[in-house]
């Protein structure tokens, strides 16, 4: 009996610790789906080359695989976010840029780089020989979502929003889930039929309409990828419109909600025009 209570606790415990998990699954998957229609057709020949079977051809449908195999994979699960210092609002890849070990180059700054350079390696066979390509397809879509979820370059000591408890609506919640899933779930409900693909629309047409100068400038980038541009703007978005204005036990609802969505469309846009411009440099 006793033994079945601590069980029990055990399993609790598992459920409910909070882990940084990037954008939910509709946050990778609008991501991935502004991104593969923008592909040249070298990088699109490059991606249904290399994307699993199962994909049936859809980017979108695998770029939760990185938070699928983060148990198996158990080295992988620091390369999903970057801890900054407290406060500071500010980022360097030399001072953040590791893992809670203080292993160097260990979090989605320094992935991003690792699975970009694998990737440049795909039409030399002997170089490519060494990595598993298709892995490193679906780690560098992911991350490129993930990076531009303004709390995966959060604060150390809560951990990107993990240990802020909070109110969202009347249900409870993690801050940084508000930012995970709440904001675009909501939006979907109230704006879009609770349709992702509606959403998805939307988004790309606003790249092409009220965006399309301003995605141009998503998309520059004087080396393969970069980064860390993307998280400096992270832990500024994160101060400016996250942490701002929330403590311990705030009830989150429509002053949060009708403020922030519009730096969440930005932010999923951005990732999807940079995911696309990524790929369309790495394979020429
Ligand atoms: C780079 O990729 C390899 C192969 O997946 C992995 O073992 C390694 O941990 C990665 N390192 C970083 C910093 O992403
Ligand atoms: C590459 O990774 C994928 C996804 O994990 C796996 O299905 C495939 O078997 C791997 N390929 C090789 C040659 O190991
Ligand atoms: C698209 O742009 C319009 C006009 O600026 C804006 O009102 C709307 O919120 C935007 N929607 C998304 C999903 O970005
Ligand atoms: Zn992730």
């Amino acid at each position: 009996m006793e033994s079945n209570v601590q069980f029990l606790t055990f399993i609790a415990l598992l459920v409910c610790v909070p882990v940084a998990n990037g954008w939910g699954i509709d946050g990778h998957l609008i991501i991935c789906r502004i991104a593969q229609p923008r592909l040249s057709e070298a990088a699109a020949d490059a991606v249904s080359q290399l994307l699993p079977d199962f994909a049936g051809g859809d980017l979108g449908s695998v770029c939760s695989w990185a938070d699928r195999v983060k148990f198996r994979y158990h080295w992988s699960s620091a390369l999903h976010y970057i801890d900054t210092p407290d406060d500071l609002c500010t980022y360097q890849y030399n001072r953040d840029c590791k893992d809670e070990d203080g292993i160097q180059d260990r979090c989605v700054a320094g992935a991003i780089k690792n699975y970009t350079n694998q990737l440049l390696s795909y039409r030399d066979h002997d170089a490519a020989s060494q990595y598993n390509l298709t892995e490193a397809l679906l780690f560098l879509s992911h991350f490129m979502g993930d990076i531009h979820q303004p709390l995966h370059v959060g604060f150390t000591s809560d951990r990107g929003g993990n240990t802020i408890d909070v109110h969202w609506y009347t249900r409870k919640a993690v801050l940084h889930h508000i930012w995970d899933d709440n904001i675009i779930e909501t939006a979907e409900e109230r704006f879009y039929d609770s349709s992702v693909d509606e959403l998805v629309d939307t988004l790309q047409k606003n790249i092409t309409s009220v965006w399309s100068n301003q995605a141009k400038a998503w998309a520059a980038c004087t080396t393969t990828a970069c980064p860390d541009a993307y998280a400096s703007e992270g832990i500024k978005a994160a101060c400016d419109w996250a942490y701002k204005g929330v403590s311990e036990g705030s009830v989150l609802e429509d002053e949060y909600f009708l403020s922030r969505k519009r730096v969440v469309n930005l932010r999923l846009a951005q990732g999807g025009v940079r995911l696309a411009a990524t790929l369309n440099r790495i394979f020429g």
